[in-house]
């Protein structure tokens, strides 16, 4: 029996298969900065004596990490627990597939503590069925503090005055915009533009109504012509970069601003860079009253129709107070709670959290489209191939809001 039980222990390691006592985790948290945050939940955990087997899906957004959601759900082997954004987690839920957290959501109150906006994709149906563990928002910019210094450039207000900023920066030979081209980043701008462009409800209407006006709109296609300015500011390298490797290049005083969520925070904290020292962060010019988030949620899978001890464990832990305020300091984003003292959070991060709640109070909070927070993956999807294509010059902008709308169309 023993060497039997050591065999398929062996066999368990070997194979990287979840064992009893374990969580299988899928996630997307594969850069630096992300590694450093997901550490502080694989310690909390193997202080309660369970064990991580990590099963980690590289890809920004995680685009890669749903597909192979997918292919494991389907040969029957679904982890224990997998990272995932807004529509996702409800797409999951009405197939049935994910556990009943309400137990332990009740014994936590986590009615009471977890932002309604939250709420709203961590439920489904009057059922807990994620624990969330943050707020990110994508309608930042990240600024090197020594190049602003030495050409003098302050913060932008407007949309004219970061143009101005960004011209500054590539007239002295620098990369003015860190960019990496791959489709999700591509859409993390537009969020940030479109928003600027057309504001708060113009966002409404086109990603989150999905109304056909406002998709084919001229303010539409003002977004993308400022797509196309900023696509005049990013270097040669850009396609294919990982969002990663552009913080670096600002991080390294090769490029000037990066446009991404604060997540990016987390690369310059990894890099031992302090805000307001060596980088700035604000809100893209234009949407100061604004916050665009996306929420990181674990989502447990159904497992017999009850919840294991792992999976209790894990979703405790990551809604507990301390476990929120460790993580949240390291991944760049604002705890998933209300009640929590942010005083040990940076600048920035207690700057986030103060316009989440600003904005959850004055009608500015909006989940990002980019991030799954406003529409199903089919959808942003959908948006993805139209304004990476645009960005990469296939469509010209009125072209670009044709294609914009045809394709929300046939996916609605
Ligand atoms: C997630 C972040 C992650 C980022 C880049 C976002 O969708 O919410 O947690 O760091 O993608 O991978």
């Amino acid at each position: 029996m023993k060497s039997f039980k050591l065999g398929v222990a062996a066999l368990a390691l070997s194979t990287g298969l979840a064992q009893a006592g374990d969580v299988e985790v899928l996630h997307w948290w594969t850069s630096g900065g992300e590694a450093a945050a997901l550490n502080v939940l694989k310690d909390d955990l193997s202080g309660q004596g369970i064990g991580w087997q990590d099963m980690p899906v590289a890809g920004g957004g995680g685009t890669q990490a749903m597909t192979v959601l997918r292919a494991r759900v389907t040969s029957g082997n679904a982890p224990t627990a997998v990272q995932m954004l807004g529509f996702d987690i409800t797409d999951w839920a009405k197939e049935g597939a994910l556990a009943n957290l309400n137990d332990i959501a009740a014994d936590k109150n986590w009615d009471a503590v977890v932002p309604e906006a939250l709420q709203k994709f961590a439920k489904y149906d009057g059922k807990w069925v994620a624990a969330p563990v943050n707020v990110h928002s994508t309608n930042w910019v990240w600024a090197n503090k020594k190049l602003m210094d030495e050409l003098g450039i302050a913060q932008p207000q407007t949309w004219d005055e970061f143009v101005a900023a960004l011209q500054k920066v590539k007239d002295a030979g620098y990369t003015a915009l860190a960019h990496g081209g791959q489709a999700w980043q591509d859409a993390t701008i537009f969020d940030a533009v479109a928003m600027s462009t057309g504001g708060a409800d113009f966002y409404q209407k086109a990603f989150v109504d999905l109304d056909e006006a406002a998709l084919g709109s001229d303010t539409m296609k003002e977004a993308f012509d400022r797509m196309t300015t900023l696509r005049g500011f990013v270097d040669d390298n850009f396609s294919g970069r990982d969002w990663n490797l552009a913080t670096a290049m600002v991080i390294n005083n090769e490029a000037g601003f990066q446009l991404m969520g604060d997540w990016a925070k987390g690369e310059f904290l990894n890099a031992g860079k302090t805000p307001n020292q060596d980088f700035l962060c604000y809100r893209f010019p234009g949407t100061q009253s604004q916050v665009t988030f996306n929420s990181d949620q674990f989502a447990m899978f159904d497992q017999n129709g009850k919840v294991s001890d792992e999976q209790a464990a894990l979703a405790g832990a990551i809604l507990s107070p301390t476990f929120q305020i460790a993580f949240n300091k390291v991944k760049g984003s604002v705890p998933a709670r209300t009640d929590l003292d942010v005083s040990e959070l940076d600048a920035c991060g207690q700057q986030g959290y103060e316009e989440f709640k600003a904005a959850s109070a004055s009608g500015n909070l909006y989940g990002s489209f980019a991030h799954g927070h406003a529409n199903k993956a089919a959808i942003k999807n959908a948006m993805y191939d139209v304004i990476t294509a645009h960005f990469n010059g296939e469509y010209d902008s009125a072209t670009a809001v044709q294609e914009l709308v045809s394709a929300v169309q046939i996916n609605k």
